[in-house]
Formats: structure tokens, C-alpha cells, sequence
């Protein structure tokens, strides 16, 4: 799950913070206005129930029912009154009057009492007539009014909800304007974020616009200047690189130079030597012989030639589908009709199933012949080559192992590399140039001697086409 941002905490807090108290003040002040308001109700009531106490001595003392049914009509003219009863001390019911309104219903009750002298204010003075009160001196009677408290319920739900709707409205503000302070301090964070993610696909000029924080602008600026001192040592680098890049090749020339110069030079001067004694031999025989060396060592030069041009310019392989099994047996076939492979006997381990894989047929004939070729002339031409293949799912795999002299051990790391030779007439770029094809392919080559004698050469190459620049070394294991 993805964890939340600074900018969901931030307004998830202050929601929690602003919802929690405006909702807790809300129900405390809801709740003590209901308190005061009913309270408020109730004590007028009370004082309408002690003044008509007050009223109807007289009625009850003489029990005038008539008069006490007018003051209790009086009463009822009372908005919330719903019904007003006068007893007498005996309990009996002297005057009754309700009107139909709707509940719920809350009845308040006071004692009528003989007035002693000019203790007026001592009516005003109630008690519920309980039948175990004490004071039961001078009660005469009792009045009950009961009343509704609908009104006031509904006066008090609408209060309440003007009340939520006021909180909300409020809550709803202070998260606007938190959203707003959360999105000034967050949007820094996410703009360095993005920036840093652009110049990491490229963008290197890119930098951060200053906020208008001082603290977010302080960040900006700070990662501006990080950046520019970055580039300035990218710049630096790319230089250095390069400069170090011409010098490599000046001196990978250089070294190419010297080494096909160094290769030309020795058949060149048999050619001249030939040529210095042909200018002046009579005998027919040692003519032709003479001859016969200059033409060889021009051929040398030729191969040698032929050899570095395709080294040093390597084609791109142009992939196309085809059975790697069936080529290899091909290309096998082709090599035994060679006149140098008369005496040899290749072994061939190859799966008669079919293997697609996607490779450069013209590549791979040369780079496997060098391979061919070198087996034979580690055997002086006679002996066995055993060829085995295997075509897993992702890859094929081909050993060519030989029973020749094998490889010696300080050359086993660079016989691939270019013009390393042993041989008096070799070049040194066959197995280069096999390398690079296999790299060109995405594959690996690599070499090792065997324990029962002679060298063997193990190629695998991806069956699906890997394109890899030709230029570097990759796909060789020493
Ligand atoms: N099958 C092999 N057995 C023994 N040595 C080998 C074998 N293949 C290659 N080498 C060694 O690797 C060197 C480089 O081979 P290569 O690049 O084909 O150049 P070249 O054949 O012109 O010498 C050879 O000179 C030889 O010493
Ligand atoms: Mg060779």
C-alpha cells in the first residue's frame, strides 16, 4: 500500500484536529443552551402554576367552581399550556381545561395554602403535594398545569442545526486554508522531486524556480547550486573522457599501425630478395621457384590485408531466422571439402530436431571456420574435431573441442584479442574476429584446454536477436 504524503497527513491531521473540536464545542454549547432554555421553560411555568395557586383560594375555599373554571381558562390562553386541573385538599377534581396540542407533555404542580396574615409571599411557596409531606399545614388545595414542550424542541432542533451547519461551514474553511499554508509547503518538496526526475532522463539544464517561502527558497537555491557545480564537473568529465577517448585511439592506431606495417614487412622483404636474385638467375628451375615464393607472399599480404579489413570493419549482422543446427551441419560439410581438412575427422554431436534462433549466416560461417581452422592446424591437419551442439530455450550452445597441442596457459586470456599469434604464417585475427561477431550477437566465446589434450572453443549465443555494439570486447570469457 502506498504510504501517505505529507500533504494527505497534513490535511488528514487537521481535518481529525478542526472536526473533533468544533464538534466537541458544538454538542457542549447545543447542549447547554437545551439546559438553559428548558430550565427557562420550566420555572414559567411554575410561576404561572404558584399564581394561579395564589388565585384560587377563594374559589376553593368556597368552592365557586365557575371562578375557578375562568382561571384556568385564563391559563390556558397560554401558548404552550395544554391542561390545567384545580383540587381540592380531598383530591377532587374542582376545575379542568386543555386544549389539543402536540406532546411531549411535562407537568409542574403547586400547592394551594391559607394565607396567615400578611404572609402573602408565602403562597408563592411549593412543594409537591406528596402524600407523606410534612408540612401539610394550611393546603387546601393543588393546581396542575401541564404543558408542551414541542415548540420548544423544535426552536431547539433548529437551533442545533444551524449550529452543525455553521460548524461544518467553518470546518470546511479552516481545511481550505490549511489546504492552501499544506499545498505552499509541500509543492516545493514535489517540484525538487519532479526537477530531479527530469534532469535524471536528460534535462540537465533544467533547475528549480526559488518559492516564495524563505525557507522552501532556500532549498531551491541550494539545490540549484548543487546542480550547476555538478554540471560543471560533468562538463569537466566528458572532457577529460574525451580527450582520453582520442588519445586511445591515436594509440590503438599507432599500435595497429606498427603491427600490420611489422606483418608486411617480412613477406615484403622475401618478395624483394626473390626478386634481387630472379634479376639475375638463368636456371629455369630456381625461376620458378623464386616465383613461387613471391606469389605465396603476395597471397600473405592479401590474407593479411583481407583479414584486417574485416576485423576493422566489422559488418553489422543483418538477423534472420533460421534452423542454427541445420547451418552449423552446413557449414561443417562446407569445411570438410577444404583441402586442409582432407585428414581430419569431425565427430558431430548435433540435435537432428530443429533449433530457430535468429543470427547472421555470413558471420557465423567465418567466425566458426576460424575456429575450424585452428583446430585443424593445432593437429598439423590430421587428428579429430569433435562438434556438439545444444539448443536450450533461451540459447544455443556449440563446442568445438580439437586433439591438437592445446592452448598455452599465459595465452588461454588473450588469444582473442587482435594480432596474438604463435603460428609463423598466422595473423592473430581469427578468433578476434570471431569474438566480435559473437559479441555482435549478444553471445559469449570462451576457450579452455581439455584433460585428455587439445583445446576446446564454447560458444553461446542468444536465440533471440541482441544487437551489442561492436566496438567493445563484450562476449568474451577468458
Ligand atoms: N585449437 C587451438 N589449439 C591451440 N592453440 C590455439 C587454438 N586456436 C587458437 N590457438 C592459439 O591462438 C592464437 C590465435 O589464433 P587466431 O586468432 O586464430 O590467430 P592465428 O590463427 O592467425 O594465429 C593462435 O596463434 C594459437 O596460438
Ligand atoms: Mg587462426
Amino acid at each position: 500500500m502506498k504510504t501517505p504524503g505529507i500533504h494527505a497527513r497534513l490535511l488528514f491531521a487537521a481535518f481529525m484536529i478542526i472536526s473533533v473540536t468544533s464538534f466537541t464545542l458544538g454538542c457542549i454549547g447545543v447542549k447547554m443552551l437545551h439546559g438553559v432554555v428548558e430550565s427557562q421553560f420550566e420555572e414559567r411555568f411554575q410561576f404561572l402554576a404558584r399564581y394561579l395557586a395564589l388565585n384560587s383560594e377563594l374559589g376553593i375555599l368556597i368552592d365557586q367552581r365557575s371562578m375557578l373554571a375562568r382561571l384556568a381558562e385564563t391559563l390556558m390562553s397560554e401558548r404552550d399550556a395544554a391542561k390545567v386541573m384545580i383540587y381540592n385538599s380531598a383530591g377532587e377534581r374542582l376545575a379542568e381545561s386543555f386544549k389539543e396540542i402536540p406532546g411531549p407533555y411535562v407537568t409542574v404542580s403547586a400547592l394551594v395554602r391559607l394565607k396567615a396574615g400578611d404572609e402573602e409571599s408565602r403562597a408563592f411557596f411549593w412543594a409537591p403535594l406528596t402524600p407523606d409531606s410534612k408540612d401539610t399545614a394550611g393546603i387546601i388545595g393543588r393546581v396542575e398545569v401541564t404543558y408542551s414542550t414541542f415548540r420548544i424542541a423544535r426552536l431547539l432542533r433548529g437551533v442545533t442545526l444551524r449550529f452543525v451547519g455553521f460548524t461544518a461551514g467553518l470546518a470546511a474553511l479552516f481545511l481550505l486554508i490549511f489546504y492552501f499554508i499544506s499545498l505552499s509547503l509541500v509543492s516545493p518538496l514535489t517540484g525538487l522531486a519532479q526537477t530531479a526526475r527530469k534532469i535524471g532522463a536528460g534535462e540537465y539544464g533544467l533547475r528549480m524556480t526559488p518559492g516564495g517561502l524563505p525557507e522552501t527558497r532556500e532549498v531551491s537555491q541550494a539545490f540549484n547550486a548543487m546542480l550547476d557545480s555538478l554540471e560543471q564537473s560533468w562538463k569537466r568529465e566528458a572532457a577529460a573522457h574525451r580527450e582520453m577517448a582520442r588519445q586511445n585511439l591515436l594509440a590503438e592506431m599507432g599500435k595497429f599501425s606498427m603491427m600490420i606495417a611489422h606483418e608486411i614487412k617480412n613477406p615484403l622483404g622475401i618478395i624483394k630478395s626473390s626478386f634481387d636474385i630472379l634479376k639475375t638467375e638463368t636456371s629455369e628451375d630456381s625461376r620458378r621457384m623464386l616465383m613461387g615464393y613471391i606469389e605465396e607472399e603476395i597471397q600473405r599480404i592479401n590474407g593479411l590485408i583481407e583479414d584486417f579489413l574485416s576485423f576493422a570493419k566489422p559488418a553489422k549482422p543483418s538477423f534472420q531466422p533460421m534452423d542454427v543446427n541445420r547451418m552449423l551441419e552446413e557449414f561443417l560439410d562446407r569445411f570438410q571439402r577444404l583441402d586442409s581438412a582432407k585428414n581430419i575427422k569431425i565427430i558431430r554431436r548435433i540435435p537432428k530436431t530443429s533449433c530457430l534462433s535468429y543470427l547472421d549466416r555470413d558471420l557465423w560461417r567465418r567466425a566458426i571456420d576460424n575456429i575450424l581452422k585452428n583446430a585443424v592446424e593445432a593437429g598439423n591437419g590430421r587428428g579429430v574435431i569433435h562438434v556438439d551442439a545444444e539448443c536450450r530455450e533461451d540459447a544455443w550452445r556449440v563446442e568445438i573441442a580439437d586433439e591438437g597441442c592445446g592452448i598455452p596457459e599465459d595465452l588461454l586470456k588473450k588469444i582473442f584479442d587482435p594480432f596474438v599469434t604463435t603460428r609463423v604464417k598466422g595473423t592473430g585475427l581469427g578468433l578476434a574476429y570471431t569474438a566480435q561477431v559473437v559479441s555482435a550477437h549478444g553471445g559469449t566465446v570462451f576457450a579452455k584446454n581439455r584433460k585428455e589434450g587439445g583445446a576446446v572453443f564454447c560458444v553461446e549465443v542468444p536465440r533471440e536477436p541482441k544487437m551489442v555494439d561492436l566496438s567493445n570486447g563484450d562476449g568474451v570469457r577468458g
